[in-house]
C-alpha cells in the first residue's frame, strides 16, 4: 500500500580517559560535570583566565567548540529549542560538557539513525547527515580534558549561519478546527482532521509540521486521504504508531525535523476532496491541564512536475509466507529477537529517494535490504540499518543522489525487513509501553496497532517519471492509491 514520509558511522568505541567517566557521574552536579582527566580545577573559567599559557587553552569554547556545537547542536539546544537544555555559550555548555561527549560518542546526539555497519554499507549517502566527524568528537574530547576553557571572545572563531528550516513559499496551512486540551501527566494519541478544499487535484511537493505548544508534542505524522475521514474533524483517539488504512502517509515530525520536501521536480498528486490528518502523540512534561493547535503547512505546485512521487509501506500486513519463520511473536524476556519480514516489489520500477524504519517500543535494530533477481539473499544490496532503533525518533532519510541516479526498485526485487528486539525491562521503551498499560512483567509481543504490539516496516519514497509532460489530469487513488505505472 502506497503512503506518504543522510550517511552515519557506527558509534565509536573510543574510551574517554578515566577523568571523563568520573566527570560523566558527576555531570549530573552541574559544573562538576567539566572536570576532565587534566587540571582537577572545578570552574573552567577561572582556569582559563588563570593560565599564562595559551597552549594549555586549547581547543577552548571561542576558537574551536563554539562553531561546532552551533553546526550540530543549537538548532535544538537553544533557548526556547526543543531539547532541555542550551549549549549556545559557554555559560550554558560547559556544565554539560561531559554528557555531550557521552552522547556523541553513543551515537545518541545529534539525533540520528543510520549507521555504517559490517551488516550495511549502503553505497548512498544520506542527505543532511549532522553526525560528527571523528577529528570532531577528538576535539571535544580534548575540551573536555582541558576542563573546557572558555579562550578568548576577542578572537572568536566565526560560528556557522543557522539557515531557517521553515518550508518556503508555503501556498496553505491548516489548523486544528478548535485548541485540543488534555489532562497530564499521562501521553495522549489523538487525530484531527482539515479539508484540503480541493476542487481539483493538486501537485504537492512540501510538507511542514508547524507545531504550537512544542512542550508537549511529541511527534506527529502528517497523512492526507481522499475522502473525509470517519471521524471528520476530531479529534479521536489514535493508537502510537498506528496506519491510518486508505490514507498516504505524506511527513513525519520529530522536535528539531526538517519539512518533508519532494526532490526537485517530484510532487505528489493530491486528488480533489483531499483531507489532511494529522496524528499526534502529546507527552506532557507533569501534570496538569495542556493545550495545543499545532497545524500543518503545504506547498504546491503550479504546473504538475516532471515526476510523480509518493511513499510507500512495506510489509505492512505480512502474511505467513512473508515472515522468515512464522508466527510472528516475540516472547516475554527474549532480549535478542529476530523477526524478517520479506516483501516483493508490488508495482513498475521506480527510484527509490527516501527510507525510513518502523517498529515500536520492543524494537532496538531495523535493517532493510533488497534481494535483486537471481541474488542471494546474503549479498542483498542493503539500503538502511538503524542499529540503535528510538521510537521518539523516527524519520526518512532522504538519499544524497541526483534523480537519474537514484537506486531502484522493480518487478523482481524483494525488500528484506530484518528487525531484532529486545522483550525484557532493560528495554526503556518496553518499560514505558508496560506502564502505559498498568502491566509490570513483559507480556509476549505479536503483531498489531498498539504500543504493546509490534511492527517491522518500510517505508520508502519513491517516485516515477510520466511518459508525457500532463500526468493523469484526474488522479484516483482508488483504494489501493499511488501505485505507480497504472
Ligand atoms: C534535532 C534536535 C537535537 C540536536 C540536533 C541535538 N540534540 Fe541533544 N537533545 C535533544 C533533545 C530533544 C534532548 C532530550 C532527550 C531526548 O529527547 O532524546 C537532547 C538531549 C541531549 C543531552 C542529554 C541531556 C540529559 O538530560 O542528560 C545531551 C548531553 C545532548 N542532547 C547533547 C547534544 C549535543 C552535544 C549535540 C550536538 C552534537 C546535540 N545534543 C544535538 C535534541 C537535539
Amino acid at each position: 500500500m502506497f503512503v506518504s514520509a543522510k550517511s552515519g558511522r557506527e558509534p565509536t568505541t573510543r574510551t574517554p580517559c578515566v577523568g571523563v567517566r568520573v566527570a560523566l557521574v558527576v555531570g549530573s552536579l552541574g559544573v562538576l560535570g567539566v572536570l576532565g582527566c587534566g587540571d582537577p580545577s572545578s570552574d573552567a573559567d577561572t582556569q582559563a583566565d588563570d593560565s599564562s599559557d595559551t597552549d594549555a587553552l586549547r581547543p577552548s569554547w571561542h576558537q574551536d567548540i563554539a562553531p561546532l556545537i552551533h553546526a550540530h547542536c543549537v538548532r535544538c539546544h537553544q533557548p526556547g529549542g526543543v531539547a532541555p537544555m542550551s549549549l549556545h555559550d559557554h555559560d550554558s555548555a560547559a556544565p554539560w560538557a561531559a554528557q555531550m561527549l557521552d552522547e556523541v560518542v553513543a551515537g545518541t546526539m545529534p539525533p540520528w539513525g543510520p549507521r555504517i555497519t559490517e551488516r550495511c554499507q549502503p553505497d548512498h549517502d544520506f542527505v543532511d547527515d549532522p553526525t560528527l566527524a571523528n577529528a570532531d568528537v577528538d576535539l571535544l574530547a580534548r575540551w573536555l580534558a582541558a576542563g573546557a576553557p572558555v579562550g578568548d571572545p576577542a578572537t572568536a572563531a566565526p560560528l556557522p549561519k543557522l539557515d531557517s528550516l521553515a518550508l518556503t513559499d508555503v501556498s496553505a496551512s491548516f489548523h486544528n478546527a478548535a485548541p485540543y486540551s488534555f489532562e497530564g501527566p499521562g501521553d495522549a494519541y489523538v487525530c484531527f482532521s482539515a479539508d484540503l478544499g480541493l476542487t481539483e487535484p493538486r501537485f504537492l511537493d512540501g510538507i511542514e509540521v508547524l507545531p504550537d505548544n512544542e512542550a508537549i508534542v511529541h511527534h506527529v505524522l502528517v497523512w492526507v486521504t481522499p475522502t473525509p475521514p470517519a471521524e471528520h474533524p476530531g479529534p479521536w483517539d489514535c493508537p502510537p504508531g498506528a496506519i491510518l488504512e486508505g490514507a498516504w502517509l505524506l511527513g513525519i515530525w520529530v522536535p528539531g525535523a526538517s519539512p518533508t520536501v519532494f526532490p526537485e521536480g517530484v510532487s505528489f498528486a493530491v486528488p480533489a476532496g483531499a483531507h489532511v490528518i494529522l496524528s499526534y502523540h502529546y507527552h506532557p512534561p507533569g501534570p496538569g491541564t495542556h493545550t495545543d493547535r499545532s497545524g500543518v503547512a503545504l506547498r504546491w505546485q503550479a504546473e504538475p512536475t516532471p515526476w510523480l512521487g509518493a511513499f510507500a509501506l512495506l510489509g505492512l500486513h505480512p502474511e505467513p509466507d512473508q515472515l522468515l519463520d512464522p508466527p510472528f511473536m516475540i516472547p516475554a524476556g527474549a532480549s535478542d529477537h529476530p523477526e524478517t519480514v520479506a516483501e516483493p516489489w508490488p508495482v513498475d520500477e521506480v527510484s527509490l529517494f527516501s527510507i525510513g524504519t518502523h517498529m515500536h517500543y520492543v524494537g532496538r535494530d531495523q535493517l532493510i535490504s533488497v534481494q535483486r533477481p537471481g541474488q542471494s539473499l546474503a549479498d542483498a544490496d542493503c539500503l538502511l540499518h538503524t542499529p540503535a532503533w528510538d521510537f521518539d525518533w523516527q524519520r526518512l532519510y532522504q538519499i544524497d543522489r541526483p534523480l537519474e541516479q537514484l537506486p531502484t526498485l522493480g518487478p523482481g526485487d524483494t525488500v528484506w525487513m530484518d528487525c531484532r528486539y529486545d522483550n525484557t525491562l532493560d528495554n526503556p521503551g518496553v518499560a514505558r509501553a508496560l506502564s502505559e498499560q498498568g502491566l509490570s512483567d513483559a507480556q509476549d509481543v505479536y503483531w498489531g496497532d498498539s504500543s504493546l504490539d509490534e511492527m517491522c516496516v518500510g517505508l520508502v519514497g519513491v517516485a516515477w517519471p510520466l511518459a508525457g509532460p500532463d500526468p493523469d489530469p484526474d488522479p484516483d487513488p482508488g483504494p489501493d492509491p499511488g501505485v505507480p505505472g497504472r
